[in-house]
């Protein structure tokens, strides 16, 4: 079991397979060809997989891919499959924009149970397509969403990032969404991750402010997490009818119960979203490490995980990647 010092046992990882995305969402950014990472320094599935598998022997039960997109990397049906076979991971989770499901959203369900998060910034297509950047992104987004509940794709989840003077108009609109009992919407507050280190605090919508927000038109009923190390609160609309997230990172941090180890895109183990230090894995991979120098490896770098994000902190420091380098 791989524990930090702080006593916290981590369980989840995320792995970002790729930093390429079909949407260049103005707070993250990206789509721009030339700062893709080179195809070389992009793990391989058989690499992915191998760290997978000794992550799992060392008590990793649950893994959340992520990107960029991860859908548009070639092989990422079979990659999910061979997940679905690695010994000790109980929960595979996929978390996506959603454009590539009516595509793809079978051929994934086809792989065995996967746990399916669409980004979805803005019910407004003109707005989505301006946050985007891509013309009819919300179409076809919506589109994917109901791909993936045909599928059989459950649950479906719905993560929006709000930013202040941007989607804040929005809130009721996406509770009545989260009115659907096929779906769990979340909102989530915008992080000091963003490319144009734009962030400040007033354009955060807390939970808070959420939660009145939407109490004033939908009254809600506080329900406990699903587990300790769950990243959002939970809310069930008082008349029954479906369930609220909110994700608030920024102000009420939930650090302490963190489970979380992330491997990026280009082979990096990061131990919080926040770290301002990486650790190569990728280049112990290629370089003849057996599976106990991985696993030592991976306990010691568990042990260095920190303590919190020190968003809050006056000295805080943003990290050089944004999400899309991160793998969200
Ligand atoms: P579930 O497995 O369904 O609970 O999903 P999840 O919430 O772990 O995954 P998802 O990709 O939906 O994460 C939602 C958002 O929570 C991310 O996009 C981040 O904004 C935020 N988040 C996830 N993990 C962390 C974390 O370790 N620290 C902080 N600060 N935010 C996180
Ligand atoms: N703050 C909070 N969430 C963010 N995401 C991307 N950038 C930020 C940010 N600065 C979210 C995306 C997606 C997930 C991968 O990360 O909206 O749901």
């Amino acid at each position: 079991m791989l524990q930090d010092k702080f006593g916290r046992e981590i369980h989840d990882l995320r792995i970002s397979v790729t930093d390429r995305c079909n949407f260049s969402c103005v707070y993250c950014k990206s789509a721009d060809p030339k700062n893709y990472f080179p195809h070389r320094d992009l793990p391989t599935w058989d690499e992915f997989l191998r760290v997978a598998r000794v992550l799992a022997g060392q008590g990793i039960r649950k893994v959340r891919v992520t990107g960029g997109e991860p859908l548009l990397r070639d092989g990422i049906v079979n990659f999910i499959g061979d997940l679905h076979r690695i010994r000790g991971l109980t929960d595979i989770a996929i978390t996506t924009k959603g454009y590539l499901l009516p595509e793809m959203a079978a051929v994934l369900a086809a792989t065995g149970p996967v746990r399916v998060t669409v980004s979805l910034d803005s019910t407004d297509p003109a707005k989505f397509a301006r946050i985007t950047r891509t013309p009819r992104s919300c179409e076809k987004v919506m589109a994917g969403v109901e791909a993936a509940l045909a599928a059989g794709l459950k649950p479906v989840k719905v993560n929006i990032v709000l930013v202040r003077g941007f989607n804040d108009d929005e809130i009721v609109e996406f509770a009545r969404l989260a009115r659907r009992q096929d779906l769990i919407v979340r909102f989530i507050e915008f992080m000091p991750l963003d490319a144009d280190h734009a962030w400040s605090r007033g354009v955060v919508i807390t939970a808070k402010e959420i939660v009145e927000t939407v109490n004033a038109v939908f009254p809600l009923v506080e329900i406990p997490r699903r587990s300790p190390s769950e990243t959002a609160l939970r809310y069930q609309f008082a008349d029954g009818q479906g369930e609220l997230g909110i994700i608030a990172p920024v102000s009420i941090p939930f650090c302490g119960q963190c489970s979380r180890l992330r491997l990026t895109a280009d082979g990096k183990i990061r131990t919080c979203l926040f770290s301002l230090r990486e650790h190569d894995v990728r280049h112990l991979v290629r370089n003849g490490a057996t599976d106990d120098d991985l696993a030592q490896f991976f306990t010691r770098v568990v042990h260095q995980k920190e303590p919190g994000h020190r968003i809050n902190e006056p000295d805080f420091v943003q990290p050089k990647r944004t999400m899309v380098y991160i793998g969200g």
